[in-house]
This record gives structure tokens, sequence and C-alpha cells, in this order.
């Protein structure tokens, strides 16, 4: 059978992606330019700067995406997707609309011209698709005839159903997946979502735009034998539902900060410590939940918050205690934050090519539309 390969456009954000991918597990190429350093002083994503940035960027950044296809002239990219590519992968929404234009009118444009197909994508649901990659973690069996084609590309087989954790600036979202096709959304935040609560207190900790490294990386240099201080935030919502809220842990950090008036280094990893203890605490107990209540034969971490690496060593070990036959998968952490693959692989395993004259940016776009 004859490869399928779709050349992917992400836009969503602060991001710029292209990236192509064979048959929705192989990637032939992954090109990210990110506009975040221009933020860092405004603490947080100023939506013109990034758009501007993203118009600057969408068509050296698509044409190096395509360059390992075959060397070409720019002028020539047209025949080059003409010959290489199937199918164009857009990211439609949610995001900031100045942004999402500049991809969506440039993927487009593309159909228009080459006269391929054009696959609407839905960023948060496809940020799970990461994990469907290739360059992933090794295999897991499974029994689901639609995910044949998934085993013979790939190698790596996911058992369904499964739980599928999106954790992301914008998203904390729970699916069940029972097959690769079939989402169904289960509960998300009511408020801030984790990558969010994660930006907001490393603010206030004196970081600036892109906090959760931060948070991760002054945790990192937190002892809890030397450390003088003990600060214990609550862990929000730890009830039955698969819900999330994160703006009160937000509130007890500034509270708790509000109590010392000299800032210390340790004190600053101490607070860094206990917020990605609380974060990662709730999430990973969240998550075991909705599995143990579908019966999940795995799990999906993906989004930007995933490339946490105590989330995941949390993860890993929660599931070996209570649910030893589930397994636990993550994508590498460069496919965790922003970028175009996972955007190509939906759109392969979930998408539906769709004329190009019906195709819109949709800022507001449900997480479970598409
Ligand atoms: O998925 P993503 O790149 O963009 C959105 O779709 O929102 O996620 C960005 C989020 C930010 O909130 C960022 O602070 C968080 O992911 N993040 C992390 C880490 N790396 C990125 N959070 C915790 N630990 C990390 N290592
Ligand atoms: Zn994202």
């Amino acid at each position: 059978m004859k490869a399928m390969r779709i050349l992917a456009i992400e836009t969503s954000c602060d991001e710029t992606a292209a990236s192509v991918v064979q048959d929705g597990t192989k990637i032939l190429s992954s090109v990210v330019a990110s506009s975040s350093k221009m933020h860092e002083k405004y603490g947080g994503i100023v939506p013109e700067v990034a758009a501007r940035e993203q118009l600057r960027c969408i068509v050296p950044v698509s044409r190096e995406a395509l360059e390992p296809l075959e060397t070409f002239h720019a002028t020539r990219a047209n025949e080059v997707i003409k010959r290489h590519i199937d199918a164009i992968a857009i990211t439609v929404g949610p995001g900031l609309i100045g942004s999402l234009l500049v991809g969506v009118e440039t993927a487009k444009t593309i159909s228009f011209v080459t006269g391929k197909p054009i696959i609407p994508v839905n960023h948060v649901l496809a940020h799970t698709y990461a994990n469907f990659v290739q360059s992933c973690q090794p295999s897991a069996i499974s029994h689901q005839p639609e995910n044949t084609k998934l085993q013979a590309e790939s190698g790596k087989l996911i058992a369904f159903p499964s739980i599928s954790l999106v954790v992301s600036g914008g998203h904390t979202e729970l699916y069940l997946m029972k097959s690769i096709k079939d989402l169904t959304w289960l509960g998300g935040t009511l408020d801030d979502a984790a990558g969010e609560c994660f930006d907001k207190t490393a603010r206030l900790l004196g970081f600036g735009h892109g906090g959760g490294v931060a948070i991760e990386r002054e945790a990192h240099k937190f002892s809890i034998q030397h450390s003088a201080f003990s600060i214990t935030l609550p862990r929000p919502m730890m009830d039955d539902s698969l819900n999330f809220s994160f703006s009160g842990l937000k509130t007890a950090v500034m509270r708790e900060w509000k109590k010392y008036e000299d800032h210390s280094e340790e004190l600053i990893n101490t607070f860094a410590h206990e917020i990605k203890e609380s974060i990662t605490d709730v999430l990973v107990e969240k998550t075991l939940r909705a599995a143990k209540k579908h019966n999940a034969q795995s799990i999906l971490l993906s989004g930007g918050v995933a490339a946490n690496l105590r989330l995941r060593e949390k993860f890993q070990s929660k599931i070996n205690n209570q649910l030893p036959s589930v397994r636990f998968y993550s994508p590498e952490v460069q496919l965790c934050t922003d970028n175009a693959v996972y955007i190509a692989s939906y759109a392969f395993f979930r998408g539906t090519p769709t004329d190009w004259h019906t195709i819109t940016a949709v800022p507001n776009l449900s997480v479970e539309e598409i």
C-alpha cells in the first residue's frame, strides 16, 4: 500500500511549526520556531507579537519541513508538495485568533495551489497523538483491529481502552479512548489549566514566561533535609469528579508567599518543590481514578506539562503500585510542547479531508469537537 504523507502546520499559540509525517507515525521532518523569548519581559504571550512573528516565520518553516523530501529551489515548493505530499493538516483551534489565521490561511493557500486535500485539526485533541509516533517509548500489545496499521508502521501498539490526559498551558483535559479514533471527553479544569498554574506561580516567584520549566529547575535544587522552610499547599479538588481546579492553589501560593519578607533562594526552591508536588499529585490522582473507573489498559500523557520529569516519574510509580497491568506512555520531551508532528498524526488517524473553502480558524473551538 502506498504510504500517506501529511504536511502539518501548527500556529495556535506562540510557535510556528511544520512537519511531514508518514502514515501517522514516521517523522520525516519537524521544524519549530518559537517567539517565547520575545514575550519574556511582558510575563505572558502578547498575541500581536506572536502573530507578527508567525507571519515572518511561516514560509521558511514550512519550506524547511519539506527539505528532507527533495532538494529544491524556493519557487518549486508547490511541485515538491504535489509530488510527495498527500494532504495538508492544519490546526484550526483552539488558540489565539491572529496566530491561528496565519497557519489556516497558509494551509488553505497551499491546498488551493497544489490541489491537495486539507484536514482541519483540533489542537487539544491532537496532543495525545504525540504518543503514537515512532520515536516514543517501547510497545505494548493490543487487539484492536483499527490498530493493525499502527502496529505495522510503528512497531508500537497501545492497548485500549486508554485514558488520555492532555495537560498544557491552556488545557487540562481527560479523555477516554476506546480506539485510536474513538475519543470521549471525561472532564477538565473548571478554571486555570495546570500549565497556567505553573506559569502564574512561577511569575510570583520571580520567573518570566514559560514558568513550568523554571519551577522544575528550582524544585530540583530543593533538599528536604536541608531546607529551613516547611510549606504545605492544598491538593485542590481531590473529590470523586474527573474535573480539576487550580485557581485556588495559585491563591494559596500567593497567601503563603506574602507571609515571608525575605524571599531567599532556599525559600523559592521550597515553594517550587511544593507547587510541583501539589500539581502533579492532583494530575496523577485524577487520571488513575479515571483509569480505574473505565478499566483502562493504558494511560497516555501529553501536552507541554507532560515534559515535567517528576510528573512522568510519579505516574509510572503510582501506576506500578496501584494498576500494575496498565501501561504508561508519555511522548519524548520535545514532542510534548507545541509542534506539528502530532497534528499530522491526528490528521492521519482521525481527521477528515475537507474542501479548503470551508476551513476557518475557530479560536474557542471546544475540546470535544472534530
Ligand atoms: O502544549 P504547550 O506547549 O502549549 C499549549 O498548548 O498551551 O504547553 C505549554 C505549557 C506551559 O504552561 C509551560 O509552562 C508548560 O507547558 N511546561 C511545563 C514544562 N515544560 C513546559 N510545565 C511543567 N514542567 C515542565 N518541564
Ligand atoms: Zn499545546
